[in-house]
């Protein structure tokens, strides 16, 4: 396993979909031969949070039938838990599907962890046909994500769902 990433220059908005094609092969090559969910997380939070400086990247995971548990992350420290259908987290569960919010005072139930957070996107990851987990990841500007970051972060999700 490489103990460092490599990307190749310098991240702005407008090479993303780029770095995503250097960084998903590094990801995979990193978590495939690992299977210990925390240690997995826990890289994949890391290797996005210091490739693209989000401000916030990580995991919330399926504690109950109910219920997501906050799982590994990077950024500031976040709320614990979350409802299934609360908040973008637990709508993106609840939907089994990616959610990109561009302004998340205009999104209904949004749970602000951060005040700094202002828009965001969640990624359900699957096991089977069930969600599992999702990714949450925030940004300190508005409109941050769109069509390059989902299909980018839904197949960093796909790798994951292969190693569970
Ligand atoms: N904003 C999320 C809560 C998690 S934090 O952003 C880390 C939500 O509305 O589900």
């Amino acid at each position: 396993m490489a103990e460092e990433l490599n990307i190749s220059e310098e991240v702005t908005k407008v090479n993303r979909a780029k770095i995503y094609r250097e960084l998903t092969p590094q990801i995979e090559a990193l978590i495939s031969g690992e299977s210990n969910l925390v240690a997995n997380l826990s890289n994949v939070a890391a290797a996005l949070k210091s490739t693209f400086g989000f401000l916030w990247v990580g995991f919330y995971w399926k504690d109950s039938e109910t219920e997501l548990v906050l799982g590994p992350f990077q950024g500031p420290i976040a709320c614990t838990r979350i409802r299934k259908g609360k908040g973008v987290c637990g709508s993106s569960w609840e939907q089994a599907k990616t959610l990109i919010v561009e302004n998340v005072d205009e999104f209904p139930g949004h749970i602000a962890c951060s005040s700094d957070s202002k828009s965001e996107i969640v990624i359900p990851i699957f096991n089977g046909s069930e969600v599992v987990g999702v990714l949450d990841v925030d940004a300190d500007k508005l409109n941050d994500f769109g069509k390059d970051d989902a299909v980018a972060l839904e197949k960093i999700c796909q790798l994951i769902s292969k190693t569970l």
